[in-house]
């Protein structure tokens, strides 16, 4: 057996699943809210004899290692590393590839480069200028050390001459982290160097990469240069503070949303700890799809200028789909939260209870933009509010704004209204595109369920459902009774055929059929089959009140026909076809009379 499949077997999804979801059971299912997508009622089904999950909300599928893949955020190693971990079995090393060592690897120098930095910050004299900076900065060596901050030495090669001579690191580890340069020479040098580090951290809490600042605000190069993507630093699925302030998070269920690190330190060490920075860039749809698993309201803080309401229309939109309620803290002109959070830790921490709905922030800021009470200006406040409005999905707080607006602009309430809503039908929606974006970035399966099935696909799905309804023992006899059927729903036959064999198989090892034992040796899409047949929501509603030795006479019945009705007319065109041939083959004259012996016998069936 392979090691992947002694984990799999030493493994059950529901403990796994239900240590990071609230599981209810319903018979011999979990349902749970769906952790990828937003929503109120659970359409997230774990089924435990199959051993694999499925959302028919979102269509996201798969077994254990899929869930923590996507869940956690782990490579496929990681998973199994855990899981092996988890259920006491060993690895051996094979199981490694390349690139999962590599991986290892770079983690491990960037995590010695972080306590490197943090060394000569905290104690070495060269951190002297460093520390003086920060004091000056009123950052506490408490949350230095809370977010492991440290200093790179203002010299070409500090960091490499301590990775590669002592502690034995690779040129290509340190080039695959990100660590150092390499220039035209083929010399590398590290690429920080004098500056502030901040250790920049995955959704785990691994280093990943660093930000550094420099001491010298004046200098002619970037105030803050950052790692470069690496197979570990992924910038658009970053938020700086996350790992570090997620118990905070979870705890106050609602999340601060800021541009930079000194903003998120300075606010931790006033007391206002739910807090992570975007880093100054575009608010992304993987950082939106991190928030959304942790809270329902987010609160921006970006800058007040036109950049910011920018930033702020933008984090709108990614937000938006995950149904988050976004709102606005709004500081003082020409200050940054870091500055508030420093100087006046009181007001910052009021000024996060006095938030205001983004759209209200939206009007304000266009009112300050534009002229109201000029034509021009109205219509341009329209152009620019209108289209966020029009995306509001109730329609009460819908009202609200448009309410809203109509006074700032003093025109009537309709005017407005048939503006807005002129915006939602012109083109698809914001939020729409954005959620499209993402479901494409489900699988081809979830597609396949969206398409509609024929009336023959959905009887076959239900005959299907009604098999697995049966005693566990009775399953194999009650699938030979499926023989002769042709299945058209996407794998249905296969899986049909494979029950049949290893039915077969148990009969004649005088072996008890177990459907667990038989879905384990399928292939994942037969797996996913299984469970998408027996673990339907619109089909288990009706289970509770069915007569199954009935319905599945039934259903049976109605296949064959139908399965009769589909030969009949395949023959009939057939027969068509040959008799607008004037002169028959003999060989064509034979399957003309045994066609029309065929018919005749499927005519009686189908009726
Ligand atoms: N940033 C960056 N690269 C730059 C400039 C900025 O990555 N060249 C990021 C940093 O995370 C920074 C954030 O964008 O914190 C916001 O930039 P800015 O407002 O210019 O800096 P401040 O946060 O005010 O930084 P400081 O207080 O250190 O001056
Ligand atoms: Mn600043």
């Amino acid at each position: 057996m392979s090691q992947i499949q002694e984990v799999k077997d030493a493994t059950d999804i529901v403990t796994i699943i239900g240590e990071r979801l609230t599981l209810q059971r319903a018979g011999s299912y979990y349902k749970a809210n769906c952790p990828f997508h937003s929503e109120r009622s659970p359409s997230f089904f774990v089924n435990e004899v199959i051993q694999r999950y499925k959302c028919y909300g979102c269509g996201e599928h798969g077994d254990v290692f899929e869930f923590l893949e996507k869940y956690e955020g782990l490579t496929f190693y990681e998973t199994l590393k855990y899981l092996a971990e988890k259920a006491g079995v060993t690895l051996k090393e094979q199981v490694r590839t390349k690139d999962d060592e590599l991986r290892d690897e770079v983690l491990a120098a960037l995590n010695l480069a972080k306590e490197y930095y943090h060394y000569l910050l905290i104690t070495h004299e060269v951190g002297a200028p460093a520390r003086e900076y920060l004091k000056n900065r009123g950052i506490s060596t408490a949350m230095i050390k809370h977010f492991g901050v440290g200093y790179s030495l203002d010299s070409w090669d500090g960091l490499l001459t301590f990775l590669e001579k002592k502690k034995k690191i690779s040129p290509k580890v340190l080039l695959a982290a990100g660590l150092v340069i390499t220039g035209k020479t083929n010399r590398s040098y590290d690429r920080f160097r004098g500056r502030i580090m901040f250790p920049l951290k995955n959704n785990r809490g691994q280093v990943v990469g660093f930000s550094g600042r420099t001491l010298d605000s004046d200098a002619k190069e970037a105030k803050y240069i950052n790692s470069p993507e690496t197979m570990v630093y992924h910038k658009s699925s970053l938020l700086f503070g996350y790992s570090e302030q997620l118990q905070e998070i979870r705890k106050a269920k609602t999340m601060i949303v800021v541009e930079g690190e000194f903003d998120v330190i300075s606010s931790v060490q006033a007391h206002v700890p739910n807090i992570v920075a975007i880093k100054g860039s575009a608010f992304t749809k993987e950082q939106a799809r991190l928030v959304a698993r942790l809270v329902e309201t987010v609160y921006l803080s970006l800058d007040t200028d036109a950049a910011g309401v920018k930033a702020t229309k933008e984090a709108l939109k990614v937000l938006k789909p995950h149904e988050i309620d976004v709102r606005v803290i709004k500081i003082p002109e020409g200050k940054d939260p870091d500055e508030l959070a420093r100087h006046h830790p009181k007001e910052w921490r009021e000024a996060t209870k006095r938030s205001i709905s983004v759209y209200e922030f939206l009007l304000e800021s266009a009112l300050k933009q534009h002229d109201h009470t000029a034509p021009e200006g109205k219509r341009a406040i329209m152009k620019e509010i209108a289209p966020y409005i029009s995306e509001i999905t109730h329609a009460v707080e819908r009202e609200h704004y448009i309410t809203l607006l109509a006074s700032a602009l003093k025109v009537k309430q309709d005017v407005v209204r048939s503006d807005v809503a002129m915006y939602s039908s012109k083109k698809p929606k914001v939020a729409e595109r954005a959620a499209d974006q993402d479901q494409r970035a489900t699988t081809d399966n979830a597609k396949a369920e969206q398409r509609p099935l024929s009336g023959r696909e959905r009887n076959e799905r239900y005959s299907l459902f009604l098999l697995f309804l049966h005693e566990e023992s009775d399953i194999p006899i009650k699938a030979l009774e499926l023989k002769e059927l042709q299945f058209t729903y996407p794998g249905a036959q296969k899986l049909i055929t494979l029950l049949q064999e290893y039915g077969k198989k148990l009969a004649n090892t005088q072996q008890k059929f177990s459907l667990r034992a038989f879905s384990q040796q399928l292939p994942s899409d037969l797996q996913q089959l299984l469970l998408e047949v027996t673990t339907n929501p619109e089909l288990i509603s009706l289970s509770q009140s069915l007569d199954l030795s009935k319905e599945w006479k039934h259903t049976i019945k109605d296949l064959k026909q139908s399965s009769a009705q589909l030969e009949v007319e395949r023959i009939a065109a057939r027969l068509e076809e040959l008799d607008e041939i004037s002169e028959l083959s003999p060989e064509e004259e034979a399957e003309q009379q045994e066609l029309l012996q065929k018919i005749v016998t499927l005519k009686h069936q189908s009726v």
